[in-house]
């Protein structure tokens, strides 16, 4: 017998005003501003759009939102270089456009979390402008690193470290009359100093922007490279090259200093201070998954994203590791484990598990996988359409600041951010009225919301279905999982009520039917008391 699994029944969504620790369980959703929905027919999306779009949201049934960057901005990278972190970007709206967003949300039962970016500045900042304009040692270049430089002329950047986008992380100023200066640091783009988080003033004005988007409404932050804000102290010399390879394996003195804790404890008590549970989440790149579980502990950050689940190979037994590795460190610590297999930094997954067919079956598995692993999860936008990554882009549309700059960051993160297609049979695909600032592949008419929705057998429909089942499910989110025994390749565990299957092996595996199914990414067959589950497919069943 085959098995064609209908959605099944939507509830409505949870309301905000529902506390009991909402976040250890969320599915939350990452809006990429530039790239969702345009509501003025410049061709880069904006907060209106959002706004208008959030029906859809509430009706995949996800529970919080999370934006990027949409402050004002030079976009030396894509928003993430901050010039004025309380006001709008006349791309994306206005202040009001922000509050508009923030409330509607709200009445449609979505939580709506903002990213702050606290490790560096835009160049264009006023301070970065004031110290500038200051003399060397003075009061305005202390809430940045100047240094003076190496060498009988002080022309070698003080210290050996490579920014995350490639080449040196520092640049040298010019002096009023035209002399070369002292260099500053920037581990990201030279249109990005990094702050000094030694300096008194940083660390209050930061609070005071926290305050003024809470004060606003917003749930919680999204924390840009919350593991960068402390250097070591001297700024001493790594001594090693391609150090953009290093993040993630060992401790930097730029990345994960245990002085970064100190900040984010008095993030959580300025958060704890606000009613309705507001959140913190760390982008954290760390060695280990127990110094990762550090940024999570009860008096700091609500959640840290998961990258080992994201970079994890498409094979069973590593899978079944990182997810251990995972539960465990965030259990010592108290916390919900995060999942999440793509955002707007890293190749879209359905092209990571291999591309074309056998890349999207996958990407529809390991989301169900996801979904069904205790804890938060986390989908970046068109992944619920099962968009691939756009690998053809022409070099002269391209505005990743690390493609220009090479030997860092891989420069390809445009790929992930081009604008989704919402309906309509040609580009921008109901993106908005005029065109969409990165080129939408021909193909895309067919992955559109309006071509998926109805269809059982769509990727939008399998997250839609599996999203409502979270709801319905009481065992689904944070809670307990226990591993049942499996063939080779194929993971197997129970949750309360369910049992989830994943197969990895490269063939169809027969294995005793597990329980009723409920949910699938692929058709089943049964004979007697055995079922093929097919190659590259995840399968959720009632028990
Ligand atoms: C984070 C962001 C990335 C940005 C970088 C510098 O990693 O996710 O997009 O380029 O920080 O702010």
């Amino acid at each position: 017998m085959t098995q064609d699994l209908a959605p099944s029944v939507r509830p409505a969504a949870a309301s905000p005003s529902e506390t009991g620790g909402w976040w250890r369980s969320a599915v939350i959703y990452q809006v990429y501003v530039r790239s969702f929905a345009d509501s003025d027919g410049d061709g880069i999306g904006d907060l209106r759009g959002i706004r208008d779009r959030l029906p859809y949201l509430a009706e995949l049934g996800v529970d919080a939102v999370w934006l990027t960057p949409f402050y004002a901005s030079p976009q030396a990278d894509g928003g993430y270089d901050v010039a004025d972190y309380r006001a709008v970007d006349p791309l994306f709206g206005e202040l009001s456009d922000a509050d508009d967003l923030v409330r509607e949300a709200h009445r449609l039962g979505l939580r709506v979390i903002v990213d702050i970016v606290p490790n560096h500045t835009s160049d264009q900042h006023a301070w970065f402008r004031a110290a500038l304009a200051d003399r060397e040692g003075g009061p305005a270049r202390e809430r940045y690193h100047f240094r003076p430089g190496r060498g009988a002329a002080g022309e070698l950047p003080p210290n050996d470290w490579e920014s995350v986008f490639g080449g040196p992380a520092w640049t040298r100023t010019a002096r009023a009359d035209g002399t070369p200066g002292e260099w500053y640091l920037h581990l990201f783009a030279p249109e990005q100093p990094d702050l000094n988080w030694e300096n008194q003033e940083v660390r209050e004005e930061f609070e005071s922007v926290l305050r003024f988007w809470l004060d606003l409404g917003v749930d919680g932050f999204r924390i840009d490279v919350a593991h960068g804000m402390v250097k070591a102290a001297g700024l001493p010399d790594i001594g090693l090259s391609e150090q953009a390879k290093l993040i993630g394996a060992q401790v930097l003195p730029f990345f994960d200093q245990d002085g970064v804790h100190e900040i984010h404890r008095a993030w959580r008590r300025l958060l704890d201070s606000y009613p309705g549970e507001r959140v913190g989440v760390a982008e954290a790149w760390a060695p280990t998954p127990e110094r990762l579980a550090l940024y999570v502990r009860p008096d700091e950050l609500h959640q840290a994203f998961n990258f080992q689940f994201l970079t994890c190979d498409w094979e069973a037994a590593a899978m079944r590791t990182v997810i251990d590795e995972s539960l465990a460190a965030t259990r010592s610590v108290g916390a919900p484990t995060t999942w999440v297999l793509s955002n707007h930094d890293v190749v879209r997954h359905t092209t990571r598990y291999g591309g074309g067919e056998r890349g999207l079956a996958r990407a529809r598995a390991a989301a169900l996988l996801m979904l069904a692993l205790p804890g938060s999860a986390y989908v970046y936008q068109g992944e619920e359409l099962g968009l691939p990554e756009v690998v053809d882009l022409p070099d002269e549309v391209r505005q990743d600041p690390a493609f220009f700059r090479g030997d860092g960051q891989d420069g390809t993160r445009d790929g992930c951010r081009v604008p989704i297609p919402w309906s309509g049979e040609t580009a921008p695909y109901g993106f908005g009225p005029g065109g969409s600032w990165l080129p939408q592949p021909e193909q895309w008419a067919e992955l559109s919301v309006a071509a998926q929705s109805g269809d059982p057998r769509s990727t939008l429909e399998l997250y839609r279905s599996a999203l409502a089942l979270r709801h319905e499910l009481p065992g689904l989110g944070d809670g307990e999982m226990t591993w049942l025994e499996a063939p080779e390749g194929v993971l197997a565990f129970s949750r309360p009520g369910l049992v989830c299957t994943l197969n990895t092996r490269g063939e169809e595996v027969g294995m005793p039917v597990p329980g009723r199914p409920v949910l699938a990414t692929a058709a089943l067959e049964f004979t007697g008391g055995t079922v093929r589950i097919p190659v590259d497919s995840c399968v959720w069943w009632a028990v």
